[in-house]
């Protein structure tokens, strides 16, 4: 059940319920903030609290840049452009869309309706599977600790899809019937996917396939649903502010037209505009550290529309918790002379548990900054 709060002198909504900020040590958990679904549906009005006076003064691309690389992934095996393609995108975009990736389109239709379905509920129904105090998993907001932090104009439904064996199913939805089984077929096919881009990765940066392969062996992959509703004040809001991933890989899709995904590019903000059953695949700040920096890890926002809503899926693909975080040995070592790591090294674990507990304050303010040397 959630309880009602009064945001900004508009009628009382409810807040998702959660009870205290997380403590030291603990891998998320935040607090509480309004569900902006309800908000939408309740008043036109946008509290202060969802407003970034920055937006005005930043700067959208007027297509100087072209649109994202889009990479063939049916081509990876057959040449070497294609591979030479990748290879750049991951340098120079860290951001590129992938088409020919094997998913069936129906795996990524069937999800698009269960996810859809799953967000149309009543508030009471999705509360069932709200986050906890201490953890990101659940229906709810991620990666708010102050009460003076500007919010994200958008609720998620956030599940750890791997390792199979320590999946919590009380925050997988029961309804719709089928969205378990979905949620499970979507995710299988998705880490495919990433660990077929990992290997043409590697063959691109001379390092055994299987080097980078069995960092990911039993890794983490978790599913972002993200929705966000319509706003009367669209261009004042984010969806999400801007951030880097602090994952491996991630592989988007938009499940509706409503366009919102931006990527940071000489700064200014460059809208992406993806193909139909197309993914779209960024370098996280981990796959940044892991190649000691040869691949990039790109800074992006989502907007919302003002007058459609708008729905994504993120999935991440994390290595497994037990490796360290640092850039892989095969990689510092080039025309047989050493070379020195650009970052430190720590435990997957820690990683997570300093990441998760930082707010969302662009690529700067993000773990990867401490992690340099
Ligand atoms: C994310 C993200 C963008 C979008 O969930 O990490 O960047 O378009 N989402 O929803
Ligand atoms: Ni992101």
């Amino acid at each position: 059940m959630a309880e009602n709060i009064n945001v900004g002198g508009c009628l009382p909504v409810p807040i998702f319920q959660q009870q205290l900020a997380p403590t030291a040590g603990e891998v998320g958990g935040y607090l509480p903030v309004p569900n902006v679904q309800e908000l939408a549906a309740v008043s036109k009005d946008v509290s202060a609290r969802y407003i970034r006076p920055e937006r005005e003064l930043e700067q959208v691309a007027a297509g100087e840049f072209g649109q994202i690389p889009v990479i063939d992934m049916s081509k990876l095996q057959v040449g070497d452009d294609e591979l030479a393609k990748l290879h750049s995108a991951c340098k120079e975009w860290g951001f590129f869309q992938v088409i020919n990736h094997g998913v069936a389109e129906q795996v990524i239709t069937k999800m698009a309706e269960d996810v859809q379905h799953f967000f149309s509920l009543s508030l009471e129904e999705k509360m069932e599977y709200a986050q906890l105090s201490t953890g990101i998993e659940g229906y709810g907001q991620a990666f708010v600790f102050s009460e003076k932090q500007t919010l994200d104009w958008g609720d998620m439904l956030y599940i750890n899809a791997t390792p199979v064996h320590e999946r919590k199913m009380r925050f997988w939805p029961r309804n719709p019937s089928s969205f378990r089984a979905t949620l499970d077929q979507y995710a299988a096919e998705l880490e495919k996917a990433a660990r077929s881009l990992l290997i043409s990765m590697s063959r691109n940066l001379e390092v055994e396939p299987e080097k980078l392969l069995n960092l990911f062996n039993d890794g983490e992959q978790s599913l972002r649903m993200n929705y966000y509703p319509p706003c009367e004040q669209a261009s004042k809001v984010t969806g999400v502010a801007p951030h880097a991933d602090g994952t491996g890989l991630t592989l988007l899709t938009r499940l509706n037209q409503a366009q919102g995904l931006q990527v940071r590019k000489e700064g200014k903000w460059v809208p992406i505009d993806p193909l139909p059953g197309a993914f779209i695949v960024n370098i996280g700040d981990i796959l940044e550290i892991i190649t000691n920096g040869e691949y990039k890890s790109i800074e992006h926002r989502a907007l919302v529309n003002d007058r459609n809503e708008r729905l994504s899926i993120a999935s991440f693909h994390d290595p497994n918790m037990d490796v360290m975080i640092e850039p892989m040995s095969d990689l510092l070592v080039k025309d047989q002379k050493k070379q020195a790591p650009n970052y430190k090294s720590i435990s997957h674990r820690d990683y997570k548990k300093i990441s998760r507990n930082m707010k969302l304050d662009g690529k700067d303010g993000g773990f990867i900054t401490h992690m340099k040397i």
